[in-house]
């Protein structure tokens, strides 16, 4: 029988392999399967909620498990010790689903201004803008609302426009999230180049939810190890994709 992080895994793959057109109504049926999904469907190891283990000389003050990746999509999970937070970064022109299933996590959203008039159009004129967003090292961005999410939240969404720069603190105590991006990091963004992770801090605030960020290099303090992911076998046809 599929298992329901199997199910997860297929309808990602349907999401992120769609026309453009259903890609929408993919997302919500992806989520609403992410909605439901429980540290128990991934078997979240219980050695994340120990002091010990995160008191250890040396350990990573955020942990990586990774389930799958591919050339659409990667699916992990993030375990965060307690009081750390992955600093303020992009997604450059990538969906990203989170869903809470350990802890609490507080997430800082910024959405990208588009320019001055409040868009461009066309599609040429759309690419060159972006082109010219993506490769300038200050941005400017609008804060959105704070949220608190835990296991019971619904999943919460990104867009290239919407949402997609971030940051995530855990609140009293570890926490645990699966993510979902796609495309994955590392591969080409059409006219730009490769599509790397950017972190960020603040240069000016513009107006009161209206800030200028400027790109920076990966914090020292941040930094993550590798676990194995031991919960249930993917699908086959899953499998056989990543064994291609
Ligand atoms: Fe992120």
């Amino acid at each position: 029988m599929l298992s329901h992080i199997g199910s997860v895994l297929r309808q990602a793959r349907v999401t992120f392999t769609c026309s453009k057109d259903l890609l929408y109504q993919n997302i919500e049926i992806l989520k609403a399967l992410l909605d439901k999904t429980t540290s128990e469907d991934v078997n979240l190891s219980s050695q994340f909620q120990s002091e010990e283990l995160w008191k250890r000389p040396n350990k990573a003050p955020v942990s990586y498990i990774d389930i799958f990746e591919d050339d659409n999509f990667t699916v992990g999970i993030f375990v965060l010790r307690p009081g750390m937070k992955l600093p303020l970064h992009d997604h450059p022109e990538m969906f990203g689903l989170i869903k809470v299933i350990s802890g609490k996590i507080k997430v800082r959203s910024f959405s990208m201004v588009q320019n001055e008039t409040g868009g461009s159009k066309g599609f040429f004129k759309k690419t060159f803008f972006k082109d010219s967003v993506l490769k300038s090292n200050v941005v400017v961005v609008e804060k959105c609302d704070d949220i608190i999410l835990d296991k019971n939240s619904e999943s919460c969404i990104l867009e290239p426009d919407i949402k997609n720069l971030h940051e995530i603190e855990s609140v009293d105590g570890p926490a645990a999230f699966i993510d979902i991006l796609s495309p994955p990091y590392d591969t080409e963004i059409p006219l730009v180049g490769p599509r790397k992770c950017n972190y960020y801090s603040t240069l000016s605030q513009v107006s009161q939810n209206v800030f200028k960020l400027q790109k920076v290099g990966c914090p020292s303090w941040y930094w993550t190890d590798s676990f194995q992911y031991t919960g249930p076998d993917l699908p086959t046809e899953i499998k056989a994709q990543v064994n291609k």
